[in-house]
């Protein structure tokens, strides 16, 4: 099913950088790999992927401006790598009329997960963060384990990234909620 038209499509890759360009076809690449393995639909993990990072790398003058147009939770103000997540799913419904609250959801959590995500959301969610075109320690591994875990892959880059998190000073308490949730949700599945 087209969610979008071609020409909205089309639009999008041209909005993108160059930089941002590469990543999300890397994205949708790993995505689409995935969703032959855990059974979602490509047309979802498209148009999900396509807009997942358009509003990354806007200043935080023109996020903040966004979510008050938008009615976004101030808690995302400042706050870009969040915010551009909550930003794309709100165009997404308004400009682009989408209705499907898993591709919504894929959008709005690709960078936090959160507590109980479908099938799709945990493909965008891990494609983004492990996709060819990333580098970093441990990325191997969960590459590797996301070939058949999806929840264990899942759960191993929510550990990673609140372990980074905490190495920077932060407390649990001052990572995004739905991180936490994220992580806890798939500690009770995956035990
Ligand atoms: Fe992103
Ligand atoms: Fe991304």
């Amino acid at each position: 099913m087209d969610y979008i038209s071609r020409t909205e499509k089309q639009k999008i890759w041209d909005s993108l950088t160059e930089k941002r360009r590469v990543h999300t076809q890397g994205v949708l690449e790993k995505a689409l790999e995935m969703a032959g393995i855990f059974g979602a639909d490509a047309d979802k993990v498209e148009v999900a992927v396509i807009c997942h990072d358009v509003y990354r790398g806007r200043k935080d003058d023109e996020l903040n401006a966004l979510i008050d147009e938008f009615g976004i939770d101030e808690r995302y103000k400042n706050n870009a790598n969040l915010s551009h997540s909550k930003i794309a799913c709100a165009m997404m419904k308004r400009d682009l009329g989408i209705t499907d609250e898993d591709i919504l959801n894929a959008v709005s959590y690709h960078t936090t997960g959160r507590r109980g995500m479908s099938v799709l959301e945990k493909i965008v969610f891990l494609a983004d963060a492990i996709e060819k075109g990333r580098d970093y320690p441990g990325v191997d591994d969960i590459r590797k384990r996301a070939e058949t875990d999806l929840d264990g892959a899942c759960l191993m880059s929510l550990e990673g990234t609140i372990g980074f998190l905490k190495s920077q000073g932060f407390s649990e308490d001052e990572i995004d909620t739905d991180t936490i949730d994220a992580r806890d949700d798939l500690i009770d599945k995956t035990l």
